[in-house]
């Protein structure tokens, strides 16, 4: 079976015999308040509109991000979601090496060999945290690599603060290698900015930021990412694909959530209550090691991998489903990662999971 992603809701319903809306998905990581009521009125305001091909220049959302971010509109590419804001800048750098640290969100290393790209994975250091592995990079990076830095990081949930890795990508990309961040994650932040790129990006050409609505705003069935970085790359890359990839409905409900600034503080306050829960009753157990974790989702070792295995199966019987690890390099069938959701499934989670590990003792 192919467990590559998270979120296969259509075939989880399938599998046990439920219609989606009966299945408790903690596999994907996505807002559980969203999507925003500003993002649904904006769809439906937009509906009428679908009878016209949609704005391939992205006019309208750009401005929103322009103001959002501070950056120039050459400087921003609009996507249809962050996974194809990485297929295109790879298809466009050919990078001859991919430099992954590893656990890693699995579709940088296929879309890197797509094109021809050499992947390297280097491990990140994990024992009861997570921690970047920089001075091994030091010697590997060449002039044209790319290395890809998740941050807050899939699937581990942490985040580094710019100053843990700052001056490395300065070096780094000051060599010529291409740094790709991808910070999908990071509107969960409460402070965004001290982990973001975006000084480097704006101060540079080789530092590029890959980032994702459809996470923080419910919206991954309908698909809007875009990335930050050199206006001469975004040309190139403009002139060479699909012009109408980003629909128009996705764009009119991406200016609307990036608008929304409501939806953004309910979602922190959400967050952090949620948090304080998971770490209140995660990370007590004894059977369970909970990773630190910052953004919408956790990491969880189970004492054993026959523990694992047996709390994602009893789960799934009743319609839960949780990310199994086995298939992720760096971790094992005995990790699980966790999306937060609303306060009474992450409860119901709970409950079940603790049953089951004292049952399993
Ligand atoms: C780290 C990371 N980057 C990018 C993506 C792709 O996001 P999108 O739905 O915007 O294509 C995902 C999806 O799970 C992800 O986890």
């Amino acid at each position: 079976m192919d467990m590559v992603h998270g979120g296969r809701v259509y075939e989880y319903a399938e599998r046990v015999g439920r219609t989606v809306d009966r299945i408790m998905d903690f596999s994907a990581n996505i807002n559980p308040l969203g999507p925003p009521v500003s993002v649904m009125r904006a769809i439906e305001r937009g509906l009428g509109d679908i009878r016209h091909y949609p704005d391939s220049r992205h006019d309208g959302i750009k401005r929103v991000l322009q103001s959002r971010l501070g950056v120039n509109g050459d400087q921003i590419l609009c996507t249809n979601g962050a996974e194809e804001a990485l297929e295109l800048l790879f298809r466009t750098i050919r990078p001859p090496r991919t430099v992954v640290l590893t656990p890693a969100f699995m579709e940088y290393a296929t879309i890197a060999s797509r094109y021809g790209s050499q992947v390297c994975a280097i491990p990140l250091s994990i024992d009861v945290d997570v921690r970047l592995p920089m001075d091994k990079l030091d010697g590997i990076l060449r002039a044209g690599d790319v290395l890809v830095l998740n941050n807050p990081h899939n699937p581990t949930g942490v985040s580094w603060p710019r100053h843990q890795w700052r001056k490395y990508v300065e070096k780094w990309s000051a060599q010529g290698s291409y740094v790709i961040c991808d910070e999908s994650f990071i509107d969960f932040l409460p402070q965004p900015l001290a982990y973001s790129a975006l000084p480097l990006v704006l101060a540079g050409e080789h530092v590029i930021i890959v980032r994702s609505a459809t996470k923080m705003f419910a919206i991954p069935g309908l698909r809007f990412g875009f990335a930050i970085g050199a206006p001469l790359l975004f040309a190139e890359i403009s002139s060479n694909r699909d012009p109408w990839s980003v629909n128009h409905l996705a764009q009119v409900a991406a200016m609307a959530a990036y608008q929304d600034v409501e939806f953004e503080l309910a979602t922190a306050r959400w967050l952090e209550q949620e948090q304080d829960y998971i770490r209140s009753v995660w990370g007590q157990q004894e059977d369970f090691h909970l990773f630190p974790f910052s953004a919408n989702f956790f990491l969880v070792r189970a004492s054993s991998a026959a523990l694992a295995q047996r709390v994602e199966k009893e789960l799934r019987k009743e319609g839960v489903f949780v990310r199994n690890c086995e298939q992720f390099s760096g971790l094992g069938a005995d990790y699980l990662r966790v999306a937060v959701r609303h306060h009474w499934e992450n409860i119901r989670l709970w409950t079940m999971v603790r049953d089951l590990a004292i049952a399993s003792r």
